[in-house]
């Protein structure tokens, strides 16, 4: 797809900047949770099951590194509900890498999904949220989901500032940013659930977000 189609594509869907998502179309009465970088195979499990007795959804932007090697989180993941996405092979920052590199990253990370669950995910996040026109052509047809709620939690490493944050940024239709690999972020995510129903919302994948659906 050329770069005029990816713009048109993203005007349609508003929240954006150029062709990248940031939040819901329409402020919507929900959030997505996303959580980046892994599967962990200790820690995302853990938010796995933590989601599930919270009865919500996020959305799980994989390196395909760790797809590759833990196929059966990323089976679960899907299975239970949950949204994937493509968050690079081994996290270069595409603006410093070359196209054909980004194209080849974003392709093998694809095909360890696909491996794993039996379709590639339509929804792409560079490492770093970092892209610039020449990256959004190298990474071709894809979603590119940015976020709107950064929790910080690769610095923080207190769940009460993560809570926090997330309490202070949060609005409806926001994407929320969080990694999966940390366990003071496993800690945060039951307050920062019980934070967000607070003040009314609920929770959607990324893909029911775009759509304007609250599933949970
Ligand atoms: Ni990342």
């Amino acid at each position: 797809m050329n770069g005029l189609l990816l713009v048109a594509a993203g005007a349609a869907l508003a929240a954006t900047d150029g062709p990248v998502i940031r939040s819901a179309p329409e402020p919507i009465p929900c959030v997505a949770l996303t959580f980046d970088d892994g599967p962990d195979p200790v820690t995302t499990p853990q938010v796995i099951d933590i989601l599930r007795d919270a009865g919500a959804v996020a959305t799980f932007f994989v390196e395909g590194r760790w797809a590759d090697a833990y196929p059966g989180i990323v089976q679960r993941i899907v299975f239970e509900g949950h949204a994937i996405g493509n968050h690079s092979w081994d996290h270069p920052r595409y603006t410093r890498t070359s196209m054909g590199e980004v194209a080849s990253q974003a392709a093998r990370t694809d095909r360890a999904i696909l491996s794993a669950v039996g379709y590639a995910p339509a929804l792409l996040r560079p490492p770093y949220g970092a892209y610039n026109g020449a990256v959004l052509e190298a990474i071709g047809d894809r979603t590119v989901v940015a976020w709107s709620v950064d929790a910080l939690d690769w610095l923080n490493k207190s769940p009460a500032r993560i809570v926090a944050r997330i309490e202070r940024d949060v609005r409806p239709g926001s994407i929320i940013l969080m990694h999966d690999i940390h366990p003071t972020t496993v800690e945060a995510l039951w307050p920062v659930i019980e934070a967000i129903r607070a003040k009314g919302l609920g929770f959607a994948t990324v893909p029911d977000l775009l759509a304007g659906r609250c599933t949970h």
